[in-house]
């Protein structure tokens, strides 16, 4: 079982500066909400009620206003400043004494997910405590990412940002790792560009054949925020589904609630917090 988990919200968020010359990029509003929520939410239907937040220098008191200690929402949330981003696998040296030991899952405080079986997967996923497991998506533009190439319906390999094809299968920001993941952390050696990289943790995985994937299908969307077009994409795309089906995605009282963590006098206090909005309106209704 995974029942701790690691949410990576630092980062220098360039891309979109301006907006995050003020504001940390996790706390821009995607929609209704900030896009912390929507990782968080993704933590939290996967049952992962630990959670270690880490954030830029400066930052922790911004994200402790919004989320606070967890209990609001039935979960528990720690904090550690990245001093500077150092790469992904850095989350696994700073989270050394939070995972004392345990498996792990890591999500990017930037990324999104949305859709059909989702839940289920994440379920299933988060119920294994042998190896590494990683999220595929078929993307147009896998220059842009890490990609797995596939055989036979095993890994066969992985490239950071390939410059020619090797394969359209995008590796997303959610990560479960087994017990393992701080040792092998310690042992990488940062990159060119300076970093610590996630391909080259994985690839430790698979050099033992415990590199194991999960597909995310057309039913469901994967995107990250890191530029403005995705920024306003998943914004819109999440405004759409709202509307449409009146619902909200990554309402963390609504999960909590379903999963029996926090009550409805829980919700009530929720409501106080966050005053008089449409947000509140919604959680009236649960
Ligand atoms: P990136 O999108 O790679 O980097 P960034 O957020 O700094 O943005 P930009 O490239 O525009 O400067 O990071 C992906 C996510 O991971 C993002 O949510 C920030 C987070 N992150 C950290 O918290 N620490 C790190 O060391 C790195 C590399 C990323």
């Amino acid at each position: 079982m995974i029942k701790k988990g690691i949410i990576l919200a630092g980062g220098s968020g360039t891309r979109l500066s301006p907006l995050t010359k003020a504001v940390n990029k996790q706390l821009l509003p995607v929609n209704d909400k900030p896009m912390i929520f929507y990782p968080l939410s993704v933590m939290m239907l996967a049952n992962i009620k630990n959670i270690l937040l880490i954030v830029n220098p400066g930052q922790i008191n911004s994200f402790k206003s919004l989320l606070g200690n967890g209990s609001r929402f039935g979960v528990n949330i720690n904090y550690k400043i990245q001093e500077k981003p150092k790469g992904l696998p850095e989350a696994f040296i700073l989270g050394e004494k939070f995972i004392s030991g345990d498996n792990v899952a890591l999500i990017l405080g930037d990324n999104f997910f949305y859709g059909q079986n989702l839940t289920k997967t994440l379920e299933k996923s988060s119920a294994h405590t042998n190896g590494a497991r990683i999220f595929l998506k078929d993307v147009s533009n896998p220059e842009n990412y890490g990609v797995a190439k596939l055989k036979k319906n095993k890994i066969q390999n992985i490239v950071e940002k390939p410059k020619t094809f090797i394969s359209n299968k995008a590796i997303t920001g959610l990560y479960f790792f087994d017990k393992n993941v701080c040792k092998f952390s310690k042992e990488l050696k940062p990159s060119k560009r300076g970093e610590l990289e996630i391909t080259d943790l994985l690839k430790k995985y698979k050099k033992l054949n415990k590199l194991k994937f999960e597909l995310i299908g057309r039913g469901a969307i994967w995107s990250d925020a890191g530029k403005i077009k995705d920024l306003n994409n998943i914004s819109n795309y999440v405004k759409s589904v709202e509307e449409v089906q009146n619902i909200k995605i990554a309402c963390l009282e609504e999960i909590s609630l379903m999963k029996n963590w926090i009550n409805k006098k829980n919700i009530n206090e929720n409501i106080k917090f966050y005053g008089n909005c449409e947000y509140s309106n919604y959680l009236k209704k649960l």
